[in-house]
């Protein structure tokens, strides 16, 4: 396995320069940094391989076609699933919006869908989206006063609604709380509550293994996970997935289409219609080959200590308010500073080669319960090192000299 203090060699742009200063990237969250693994591998496939996929009989077309469902097993197994229960989307946000359109088809005016107070809005609107075709109603679990997910009170308003589907992050991309899942989806096995797990924070930091989890659906994006954008999917419980309606129609998805009628494709083909995104699945891939050869337990160290120190730095300045769930996190700081404005924070940031977000981090009724408008947010992941979080500390600090 590979040693992680050497990785950071592998993230091409990690070399260059911001604003005139050596880039500090700590906006992971929003999303990865890519290996120069991934980047060749996408480039040889417009160079030397492209191809359509499924169509044609040509070698070039056989070859792209194995490489493309070869990928699907890749996924599949870096998430202890089978390869027939992986849909390509576009993304976690294509992911959700599916599965709230395929399992809303089920619920009635007496349906309930859960979903944390921490979701991002494509784990929101999808579902309010889903209340409002079907009548059912919209629950949000209780948060504690710290910005940390009430577990227990969680556990006991699923038992007293029984809602057909919970829906929550993992991990919160504005906090960067991991959340307990196992023991909500434990909750809801015995309730019969469907469990769609937002995998988009997750994937890379936690690589989750499917079947311990016991989650019926998982969605992921492949750019938070060293992968291409505009490219994810989604894992779904073989006979659930299966029996979901189609979400897009067109090409490549039928079995027989006559004027009058159309027949499908068993899962996970009928849900993939159209020309996919070939080389961004390929892409994917190969950033999940890059992540099995490290080890998932000491990529969790090495974060946790970056992550420890970034925080006990940032603690020691006066003024700083720092929000969420400090002891589960997989590397996300969000923080404001006294009352100065974090677009401000993050604007004189930039000017020292920090790149950080600031903003409600698309979780406008996480940042009310919070009582701020927004947080500026420091994301970490295993290509960041001492030196950044110096940087970025330094940089803090000459920005709160040009404010106070
Ligand atoms: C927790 C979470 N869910 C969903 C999404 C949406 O992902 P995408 O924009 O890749 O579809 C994001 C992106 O920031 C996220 O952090």
């Amino acid at each position: 396995m590979t040693d992680i203090h050497s990785l950071r060699d592998d993230f091409p742009i990690l070399d260059k320069s911001l604003n005139g200063q050596p880039l500090c990237y700590l906006d992971s969250a929003a999303t990865a940094q890519k290996p120069n693994k991934v980047i060749d591998v996408i480039k040889t496939f417009y160079q030397a391989e492209n191809s359509n996929v499924h169509r044609g009989l040509h070698t070039l077309s056989k070859n792209a076609t194995n490489r493309y469902e070869a990928a699907r097993e890749t996924i599949a197994k870096f998430l202890n699933v089978s390869a027939k229960e992986i849909v390509w989307t576009s993304g976690a946000t294509e992911s959700l919006n599916f599965l709230a359109h395929g399992l809303s088809q089920a619920l009635n005016e007496n349906s309930k869908i859960a979903i944390s107070p921490f979701e991002h809005h494509a784990n929101i609107v999808p579902w309010q989206e889903a209340c409002k075709r079907t009548g059912a109603q919209l629950l949000v679990l209780p948060m504690l006063e710290n910005g940390v997910l009430d577990e227990a009170g969680a556990i006991s308003l699923l038992q007293t609604h029984k809602p057909d589907i919970l829906s929550i992050g993992h991990v919160s991309n504005a906090l960067g709380n991991i959340h307990p899942i196992e023991s909500l989806i434990k909750a809801c096995k015995t309730l019969g509550t469907k469990t769609v797990i937002d995998g988009a924070q997750s994937f890379m930091h936690l690589r989750p293994d499917l079947v311990a989890l016991d989650c019926d659906f998982y969605v992921f994006s492949a750019h938070k996970a060293l992968g291409p954008t505009g490219v994810g999917g989604l894992y779904g419980r073989y006979n659930l997935l299966n029996t979901l309606p189609v979400y897009k129609t067109g090409g490549e998805m039928i079995q027989e289409v006559t004027f009058a009628h159309s027949t499908y494709r068993d899962a996970p083909g009928k849900f993939e219609p159209g020309t996919p995104n070939i080389s961004g699945v390929i892409g994917l891939a190969a950033a999940v080959d890059y992540l099995n050869n490290i080890s998932p337990s000491a990529l969790q160290r090495y974060e946790r200590a970056l992550y420890q120190s970034l925080l006990q730095q940032l603690n020691q300045i006066k003024g700083v308010t720092v929000y969420g769930d400090t002891q589960n996190n997989v590397g996300i700081v969000s923080f404001n500073y006294k009352n100065e404005h974090h677009y401000d924070l993050a604007t004189l940031l930039n000017t020292y080669g920090v790149a950080v977000r600031s903003g409600h981090h698309c979780a406008q009724p996480l940042m009310n319960m919070l009582n701020v408008n927004g947080t500026v947010r420091a994301s970490l992941a295993f290509y960041n090192n001492e030196a950044d979080v110096e940087h970025f500390i330094n940089a803090l600090k000459a920005t709160i000299e040009l404010l106070d």
